[in-house]
């Protein structure tokens, strides 16, 4: 009996290795193929940077939706505004721990490389502020208003100085790499 009990514990503990297995494998496999795809891609002539570029353009092309919404439209404010914050969560995960570190090490641009973070920082705080108000409040427009101009000059920011700054760094092996950990990273959100 007590070694049926033994058994029974030590086939309960197998199964919850494995539930624990099956669980780490579904949390991290995604990212961990999304790197592989990302330096498979890189290695084709892919551009990480080019890819973040075109997150910047999908990003304000949904801000002006937004900004178009009339005030009654408050369900399609909401589900916009989702879909803006999905995005920008995303891609800031890949800048922050991906490109802005090797602009502040390799590229020895600290400030430069904090001015970015503090940006994001101030992008997420109109986002909350967006998510908290009424999306009838006739405030609501202005704020959407304000993002849409912060993300455009922190974009244009990164794509006419930083990302060519970056570019001229690396090589063909790096930006490999750097595409695999951009895609990692999205991936842990997306
Ligand atoms: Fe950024
Ligand atoms: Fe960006």
């Amino acid at each position: 009996m007590a070694q049926q009990a033994w058994l029974d514990g030590r086939g309960l503990a197998a199964f919850a290795g494995g539930a624990v297995l099956a669980l780490l494998a579904s949390r991290l496999l995604p990212p961990l193929a999304a790197q592989s795809y990302g330096m498979a891609r890189a290695k084709a002539g892919s551009d990480p940077f080019e890819a973040l570029a075109r997150d910047h353009r999908l990003v304000l092309a949904t801000l002006d939706k937004m900004i178009a919404t009339p005030r009654q439209a408050t369900a399609k404010r909401a589900s916009l505004l989702l879909h803006v914050k999905r995005s920008l969560t995303a891609h800031a995960l890949a800048e922050e721990d991906v490109v802005y570190p090797l602009l502040h090490d390799q590229a020895h641009a600290p400030e430069e490389a904090r001015h970015l973070y503090s940006e994001h920082a101030d992008i997420k705080m109109h986002l909350h502020t967006l998510e908290q108000m009424p999306k009838d409040d006739p405030a609501w427009v202005g704020i959407a208003r304000s993002l849409r101009d912060l993300v455009s000059d922190h974009a244009r920011q990164e794509e006419s100085v930083e990302f060519p700054r970056l570019r001229k760094l690396l090589d063909r092996q790096a930006m490999a790499q750097v595409s695999g950990q951009v895609s990692r990273e999205k991936a842990m959100v997306l």
